[in-house]
Order: structure tokens, then C-alpha cells, then sequence
């Protein structure tokens, strides 16, 4: 395919709802797209500079720049990007701001803060200063329930969780002055959302994927005087204060990622800086939770109102099974009544529809069948009829899934062999289509080709109708 046969495409945009890497503006994706072979004059792509480059430098301090001015940050903190995501920064930041026999405080409100948790039990002092783990983390700790320790490190909390869907509103006072003990923040996934006061926090770190542009690159924002808490005898490259030094360039920085990192910025601040962004967030956010509340009990948001996020809506379909916003991010395992195979490949919504239509809706809906009214009449055993109703039940639910869940159903069918099945391992919805061709085709039994019995006795029902 040559270039041009690329650009003449038409692009089709899908909704892109993941949390993370999250949609990127589509201006800055044209710009990105426009750039990419030649960034600005430079006679080549942003992926190809040198990182000592004059070039890259400018965009390096562009997208610091731009980044202090939208959120305010003042100059006693620093901004730093690096590499390893927000995950890196659960061991980074207790290695760096650690003080010897002082505890970390953690509030523990999610799957995010549990990461966090785990990387903290591996030999580090720690206290959970709130979890409101008992409830399944539907809502976030009240101010009175909070027990910070005297003399802590350091506060950690997750501003927004992002798989359980709370945010805080307002940082929690860490000590009887702002900043006595310094709050840690994960902003990974609210950062840039709304307004905040920086200075209420001695470090925020997010990993940029979210919302500030794509995966590779984390921010971090923090207090200078922080950074010099670190020991010096840590591994040079997970000391905040070496990329603190050098600018975020003591090593090769993500180029790509900070550029389109700068991009991002510089669209957010053409639409009017952050107000505006909290204003559109305000408004997305509540065109869902109505939507939610209105349904009638459909969709279910399991989070407590007013620890609900506006960055991520979580909700259920009623009827679902009810767990855990952080076990629903596990691979699914089924807890209710045992599973038919074809079922367990659904998703949760097409199986609440199907166990609500399929025994009474469903049987209700269907037109009365030629066979079923004539086999009361030839087949005058109770049980029989109810079971061939059952057969044919089956047999129209498994097409109306085939049709509306085709993958499944491809991965359920049974490997084509160069021998032709047994009909005894024929799937339901062949053993229909043959019954139905052999009520016109065939005069002959068919009791010879071992069909399965259920097959059998409707090839009974035929030949009994056969003139
Ligand atoms: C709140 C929060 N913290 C941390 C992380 C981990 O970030 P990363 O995948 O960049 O390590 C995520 C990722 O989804 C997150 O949502």
C-alpha cells in the first residue's frame, strides 16, 4: 500500500470510553500526523531526535511550561517527566521521602492504593490510615474516620480511583498545618481534570495516559525540599533529585510521549485551560449518572453519591452479579448457579437478557409452532411434548445467540473434519435444521443415521405425519 493510498482513507474514529490509554483530541492527533515525518522545519520526526538536541530540549521545557502555567505551580516545586508509569512511582516515592522509623500513611480506598500497599509491605514501615476496603470500596473514607499516624513520612492517597470510581473533592488535612506531613498523591487519572491547589501537596505523580497524552511518559510534581530527603546511596536513576537536576534528561527521556504530551497541553489551553476542561467533565459526567439514576433500576451505580468520581462512571446492570468494583477488574469468574457452556462465553449484559427472556419472555414470544400444536394431538404423552418444546426453545435461543454473539458461537463450532460428524455430535442447531429438512425431504426412517435421541423422536414426529 503506498502513502498515498494511506492519506486518501477516510479515518473512521470509534468512542473510545477506556480509562487509560485514554482517547487523545483528534486536533492533536492531526498535528501529530502532520509533524511526524518533519517536526517543524527540523527536516525529521520527533522520534529521531537527539535528546541533547536544541530542538527537543525546546520541547521538553514547552510541555514543562505549559504544564505549570495551567495547573499554577509555582517554583518551589519541580516538574519532572520519567519513565516506568504511575506503578513505578508506588516504589519511588516511599524510597525517596521515607524518614527512618517514621511510617507511611496510606488511605486505602481501591485496587490502586492496594498496589501501592503491596509494594510498601515489602520491608517498609507503613500504617492504613482509612480503608474503606469493608464496604468494597464504595465510597471514600469520612474525615472523622481517618487515624493518621503522630509522626508519619508521608500521606498516600489516590485522588481518583479509577476501577471503583471515587474521587476525593478535597485532600484530607494532614497535620494540624497544610503540609506538616506531606501528601503523596496518584492523580493518575484525574490530573489536569479540574482545578487543584499544588501547594496543599508535596508530591502528585500520573502516569500521562489518561489525560495527558499517551503511555510511556509519568509526571511528577514535586516539592523541592522533598526530593533531598532521599538517600544518596539509591540507585542514581530513582533519585527524584537526578532528573530533577537534569531536567528530565539525565538519561533519554520518552521524546515522543512528552511531545505529544506539550500537544495536549497546548489544546487544553486553546479550549480555556482547565476551567473549561472541569466544565466539559462536569457535564459528560452528568449526562451519565442521570442517565443511571433514570433507568429504573437497570443500570445501578454501586459508589456512594457523594464519593462518586467525574472522571470514571461505574455502574451495573441489574440483575448482574454484585462484587466488588475491584474484583469486576479480575478476570471474571462466574458465582451464581452453574453455567451453561455456550453462556459462559456472554458477557454479563447478554446473560441477564437471556436468564429474563429466555424462560417465560421468550417462550412467550414465540409464534405457535406448526409441529408443537400437531404433536399434542400425535404424541399424546405429556413429557415428550414438553421436552421437543423444550428441543425447539432451545434450538431458536442458540440461532437468535449465534446471530447476535457470532465470535462465540464460531469459537463453539465444532472443528470441521474431512469425515462427516456423527450426528450424535451435532450441535443443537444442526440437529433442528436437519429435523426440519427431513419433516419435507424424507419419507424414510431415520432412525439409522444414531441421531442423538432427542433427534430420533422427532424423526418419529415426521415419519407419524408422513402421508
Ligand atoms: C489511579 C491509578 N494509579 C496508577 C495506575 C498505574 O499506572 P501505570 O499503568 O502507568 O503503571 C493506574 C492505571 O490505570 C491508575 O488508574
Amino acid at each position: 500500500m503506498s502513502h498515498a493510498t494511506v492519506s486518501a482513507h477516510t479515518v473512521k474514529r470509534v468512542f473510545n470510553f477506556n480509562a487509560g490509554p485514554g482517547a487523545l483530541p483528534l486536533p492533536v492527533l492531526e498535528r501529530v500526523r502532520e509533524e511526524l515525518l518533519d517536526w517543524r522545519g527540523s527536516g525529521m520526526s520527533v522520534m529521531e531526535m537527539s535528546h541533547r538536541s536544541p530542538e527537543f530540549e525546546g520541547i521538553n521545557a514547552a510541555a514543562e511550561q505549559k504544564l505549570r502555567s495551567l495547573l499554577g505551580i509555582s517554583d518551589d516545586y519541580a516538574v519532572i517527566f520519567l519513565q516506568g508509569g504511575g506503578s513505578m512511582q508506588f516504589s519511588m516515592v516511599p524510597m525517596n521521602l521515607c524518614l527512618p522509623g517514621k511510617p507511611v500513611d496510606v488511605l486505602h480506598t481501591g485496587a490502586w492504593t492496594a498496589k501501592a500497599i503491596g509494594e510498601l509491605k515489602k520491608g517498609i514501615l507503613h500504617n492504613i490510615a482509612a480503608s474503606t476496603e469493608p464496604e468494597k470500596f464504595t465510597r471514600l473514607p469520612r474525615f472523622d474516620e481517618i487515624k493518621f499516624s503522630s509522626n508519619a513520612s508521608y500521606v498516600h492517597i489516590c485522588t481518583n480511583n479509577t476501577i471503583e470510581g471515587t474521587q476525593w473533592t478535597a485532600p484530607p488535612e494532614t497535620g494540624p498545618k497544610t503540609g506538616d506531613v506531606p501528601l503523596a498523591a496518584d492523580m493518575s487519572s484525574d490530573i489536569a481534570s479540574r482545578p487543584i491547589d499544588v501547594n496543599k501537596y508535596g508530591l502528585i505523580f500520573a502516569g500521562a495516559q489518561k489525560n495527558l497524552g499517551p503511555s510511556g511518559v509519568t509526571v511528577i510534581i514535586i516539592r523541592r525540599d522533598l526530593a533531598e530527603r532521599a538517600d544518596k546511596n539509591l540507585p542514581t536513576l530513582l533519585q527524584y533529585r537526578t532528573h530533577i537536576k537534569e531536567k528530565s534528561l539525565y538519561h533519554t527521556p520518552p521524546t515522543f510521549a512528552v511531545y505529544v504530551v506539550g500537544l495536549v497541553l497546548e489544546w487544553i489551553e486553546s479550549l480555556g485551560g482547565i476551567p473549561a476542561i472541569e466544565k466539559r467533565n462536569d457535564a459528560k459526567a452528568k449526562l451519565l449518572y442521570d442517565t443511571i439514576e433514570g433507568s429504573d433500576g437497570f443500570y445501578r451505580c454501586p459508589v456512594e453519591k457523594s464519593s462518586r468520581s467525574k472522571m470514571n462512571v461505574v455502574f451495573r446492570v441489574a440483575g448482574g452479579v454484585s462484587r466488588s468494583a475491584a474484583a469486576e477488574d479480575r478476570p471474571r469468574r462466574h458465582t451464581g448457579p452453574p453455567l451453561r457452556r455456550r453462556d459462559a462465553y456472554l458477557p454479563v449484559q447478554r446473560r441477564y437478557l437471556r436468564s429474563r427472556r429466555s424462560s417465560h419472555q421468550l417462550h412467550a414470544r414465540i409464534p405457535p409452532h406448526p409441529w408443537l400444536k400437531k404433536s399434542s394431538t400425535v404424541v399424546n404423552h405429556k413429557n415428550n411434548n414438553a421436552r421437543r418444546r423444550n428441543l425447539l426453545l432451545r434450538a431458536i435461543v442458540f440461532q437468535r445467540s449465534f446471530r447476535l454473539n457470532r465470535k462465540a458461537a464460531l469459537r463453539r463450532r465444532p472443528r470441521r473434519s474431512a469425515r462427516r460428524p456423527s450426528p450424535r455430535r451435532w450441535p443443537l442447531h444442526r440437529r433442528y435444521q436437519v429435523a426440519c429438512r427431513s419433516a419435507s425431504r424424507y419419507r424414510a426412517p431415520l432412525a439409522h443415521t444414531h441421531a442423538a435421541p432427542a433427534l430420533a423422536r422427532a424423526s418419529l414426529f415426521h415419519r407419524r405425519q408422513a402421508p
